[in-house]
């Protein structure tokens, strides 16, 4: 029997909400570090000056392949060869990092005598170069290193520059690999993972092709939405959240139309790092325990997933999230301070779905399989049930019909993006872009049931 099962529906609406807020107590007292950060066009150079004057004996460089062709590491490494210090370059990364390539990472770490580590490139390399780190200076195997603070000593010293705006992995306590044999994204949880310094370079995003743009910065939102919903939010991380989801409504479109665009850039690279330090504290949701499934079996994007999901997920959330949904609509762009916070949140939800259509993100998962549901669903309540401070529970059931919206042959996805049931009628929008979608959604209720908003008691 799986753990999540010991647990009764009606302890998931009342106990685990009520464990989670006492988790909050815990996590708002721990002492999360934060990198010194440099940021502008020029900085990874800058951070090469900084580390070479360090005394380190020998620099290992985590990255992939592809961003070594690109030449982004050059500045880099000009500065690191300017300042004197020895560097190695482990190059094989590729997306979501499997364990038998970290433990070859680790591997050329030992065999080079390396003594600190400078994570370059997306998610994956970023935090492959973070368990590289804390396997180095604790043998054990890599899976036992999976789950909160499982490293006894502290990993070697790690030094970020992000290639995505996206992850926030350059501020975060975490690092997410994978684990082919078992089809799973594992995580390892330590404050101690979070890098000394990081760049943010917008001149290294320039070249991301758009669709890793648009998946990326998804993400970013996805992380400070799910921060901002849940439990675990405090002012601190309210105001990176707002801040990140107002410069991702912004910029991403922009940075997606043209890639070249360097403020554009910046201002992702920035709202990805805020959007990371809303979340390294107060935690993420159902659309990241559905992602991460997602990415375990079918190698999904981890952007992409969250994208495709994040609003169905709203769409649950919203009856308990009205207030807030609605502060992230004003933040976003998308509506007046004097609508109400039932059309300030209906708008809201209807702006991500619209940020997905001009981004390119399709409504449903290719690779999802019917009779795949029940396990995914499952893996995800047990992921979110047990570590998420998510602002309402969902049981099994109703996590398999969220997913169930997005398999290719129901086609539907935006067919679900009915608004909650209104108070009153809906106001004029209050820009253009928010009247489309306003009426867009207005279009498709029609045709779906409306939810009642209430919290529906889902046992
Ligand atoms: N540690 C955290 O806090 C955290 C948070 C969210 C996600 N993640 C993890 O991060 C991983 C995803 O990272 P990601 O979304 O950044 O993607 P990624 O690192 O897998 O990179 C995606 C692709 O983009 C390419 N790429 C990266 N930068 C480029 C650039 N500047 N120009 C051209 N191509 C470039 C890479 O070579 C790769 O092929 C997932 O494993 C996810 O679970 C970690
Ligand atoms: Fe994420």
């Amino acid at each position: 029997m799986k753990l999540s099962e010991l647990i009764s529906p009606a302890m998931r609406h009342t106990g685990m909400g009520a464990v989670m807020n006492g988790a909050s107590f815990v996590t708002r007292l721990l002492p999360f570090p934060q990198p010194t950060l440099m940021v502008g066009p020029g900085s990874s150079a800058r951070l090469g000056e900084s580390i070479a004057g360090m005394g380190y004996q020998k620099i290992l460089i985590v990255t992939d392949a592809i961003i070594v062709k690109l030449g982004l590491t050059k500045a880099l490494t000009q500065a690191l060869e300017a300042g004197g210090v020895a560097y190695v370059v482990f190059d094989r990364i590729t997306p979501d990092a499997p364990i038998p390539l970290i433990e070859e990472g680790l591997a050329f770490f030992k065999e080079h005598d390396c003594d600190a580590i400078v994570a370059f490139g997306g998610g994956s390399a970023m935090d492959a170069a973070k368990v590289i780190a804390v396997a180095a200076n604790n043998p054990k195997p890599l899976r036992a290193l999976a789950g909160y603070f499982k490293g006894r000593n502290s990993p070697v010293p790690i030094y970020a520059v992000p290639t995505t705006a996206g992850t926030g992995s350059e501020v975060t306590v975490a690092a997410v690999v994978s684990d082919p044999e078992r089809h799973k994204k594992l995580v390892v949880m330590d404050l101690r993972v979070v890098p000394r310094m990081a760049a943010l370079d917008p001149e290294l995003m320039t070249g991301l092709p758009p669709a890793i743009t648009a998946a990326t910065g998804i993400d970013a939102l996805t992380h400070a939405v799910e921060a901002y919903l849940g439990k675990w939010a405090t002012a601190y991380t309210d105001s990176m959240a707002l801040s990140a989801v107002g410069m991702i409504f912004e910029n991403l479109p922009v940075a997606y139309a043209d890639g070249r665009n360097l403020a554009a850039r910046e201002k992702m690279a920035l709202a990805s790092t805020y959007a990371g330090l809303a979340f390294t504290r107060a935690n993420v949701g159902y659309v990241h325990a559905i992602a991460h499934q997602f990415g375990g079996l079918y190698h999904t994007p981890h952007g992409l997933a969250n994208a495709i999901m994040l609003p169905h997920v709203l769409d649950y959330s919203a009856p308990v999230a009205t207030a807030r949904l609605a502060q992230l609509a004003l933040r976003a762009g998308l509506g007046r301070e004097d609508e109400s916070e039932d059309d300030l949140a209906d708008r809201f939800i209807a702006g991500v779905r619209e940020l997905n259509r001009r981004l390119g993100i399709p409504t449903t998962l290719d690779a999802l399989r019917e009779e795949d549901i029940p396990a995914l669903a499952q893996a995800a309540c047990e992921e979110a049930l047990l570590g998420y401070p998510v602002p309402r529970y969902m049981d099994q059931a109703t996590c398999e019909a969220i997913i169930r919206k997005v398999l290719p042959r129901a086609g539907a996805g935006d067919a679900d993006a009915a608004p909650r049931k209104r108070k009153t009628a809906p106001r004029k929008a209050a820009t253009k872009a928010a009247a489309k979608t306003a009426a867009k959604t207005a279009s498709t209720a029609k045709k779906a049931a409306p939810r009642a908003r209430k919290p529906r008691t889902v046992a």
